[in-house]
């Protein structure tokens, strides 16, 4: 019998422990692992090569992104950089735009110096995507929705593309996460995650994760998992596995809180954009909708300038004002000088990162308490408006 989503988070055959019966798989703090003989070895040898604590967590990831094989790193960029070591000295990447910005940095000032070129292109257009694909392309790299910009990319689309030229496709799969979209499912071959984000969801760990469907990639990522070396924890992987378990109840209600307050935020008249890919008329709406089944919980909004944003920030009572997102508490974010202070400001620009742009990812608290906080902190960036007329 297969199980729907909501059931897998909550029953993997590893969650048992076979030896006690213990509901919840143990910590198995344990570096290496006694052998019967020079000849016979058991399943574990040695701890980067596996663990059973962070082997639970990757058989979960692998199953619910339906995948073949799952990855536990030590953070979403561990993840995504193990990822981008399939390649060699040679190859080019062809990435969204608007990435992340510590994958922008990893892109242009590591690879780069293993000789691993890359183009940023708008691969919302599909045309734009295939023009851009060089005899040396091996990954097309897609971010949907972006962050801070929340652009939606066509997976599929893309993944067609790739496949034609023989490249792989890695979707950064973190603010949809497995409960809403799943890339496997669309063609990617590579979905990563940072972990550190709504899987977890507490603000309390950092991690990365990545789940294959071919049998071939799996075997190469787990080569590099164990040559590079950068996995995650046990205690870490124990807490991400506890996070997992309420990943529904917690993505749902801050999914329905984000598309009130993205309302809220569009009829406000000191709002000049709002970012958000559950609006009818969000530009990417009819393939965000084909492709995942929520809109999510982060929104971006801009005002008009950063002294502006930054008495939103200041008036501002009930999130924190932090580096994140995808937690219990909301996390209200500058991504000109947070997410994204690795870009140079002319490429930030270039993306729609402006000085007035704001990113909020909506926690569990109270909608209505939410509302009234942003409305109250709205009132005084129109008096401080005001006072500068
Ligand atoms: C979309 C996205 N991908 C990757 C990362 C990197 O993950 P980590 O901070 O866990 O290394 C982040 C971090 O903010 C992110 O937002």
């Amino acid at each position: 019998m297969t199980h729907h989503f909501d059931t897998k988070l909550l029953h993997q055959p590893s969650y048992i422990d076979k030896q006690t019966g213990a509901v919840n798989v143990p910590l198995h703090y344990s570096s290496t692992y006694h052998q019967q003989s020079i000849d016979e070895f058991g399943p574990y040898d040695y701890s980067r090569s596996g663990n059973p604590t962070r082997e639970a967590l990757e058989e979960t990831i692998a199953d619910l992104e339906n995948g073949h094989s799952g990855f536990a790193f030590a953070s979403g960029m561990a993840a995504i950089s193990s990822a981008f070591m399939l390649l060699s000295a040679g190859d080019h990447v062809l990435v969204s735009k608007d990435v992340y910005g510590g994958t922008y940095r990893m892109i242009t000032e590591v690879l780069t110096r293993f000789n691993i070129d890359h183009s940023f292109i708008d691969m919302t257009d599909l045309n734009e995507t295939a023009r851009n694909v060089q005899p040396n392309t091996k990954v097309i790299y897609v971010e949907t929705p972006s962050n801070p910009t929340l652009n939606i990319t066509d997976i599929e689309g893309v993944a067609k593309v790739a496949k034609a030229h023989g490249c792989l496709t890695f979707v950064d799969n973190t603010f949809m996460t497995p409960l809403y979209q799943k890339p496997l499912d669309l063609g990617a071959d590579v979905v990563l995650h940072s972990a550190t984000k709504f899987l977890s969801g507490h603000s309390d760990v950092v991690a990365g994760l990545a789940a294959v469907k071919d049998e071939e990639i799996a075997a190469q990522l787990k080569f590099i998992q164990n040559s590079f070396g950068s996995i995650l924890g046990v205690q870490d992987s124990w807490l991400l596995l506890r996070g997992l378990k309420t990943l529904s109840v917690r993505l749902k209600q801050s999914s329905d809180s984000a598309r009130k307050i993205a309302q809220f935020l569009h009829h406000h008249p000191l709002i000049d954009e709002v970012y958000y890919p559950g609006f009818s008329f969000h530009a990417g709406y009819h393939i965000h909708q084909r492709q995942s089944t929520g809109a999510g919980a982060v929104l971006s909004f801009r005002l008009p300038d950063k002294k502006s944003a930054g008495v939103l920030v200041e008036a501002m009572k009930i999130p924190v004002f932090a580096v994140s997102l995808g937690a219990v508490e909301s996390i209200l974010s500058y991504p000109a000088t947070m997410s994204h202070a690795a870009m140079p400001p002319s490429e930030r620009e270039l993306r729609g990162i402006t000085s007035g742009l704001l990113r909020l990812s909506v926690g569990l608290e109270d909608t209505e308490d939410l509302i009234t906080d942003l409305r109250q902190a709205l009132d005084k960036v129109g008096a401080y408006q005001t006072l500068q007329v």
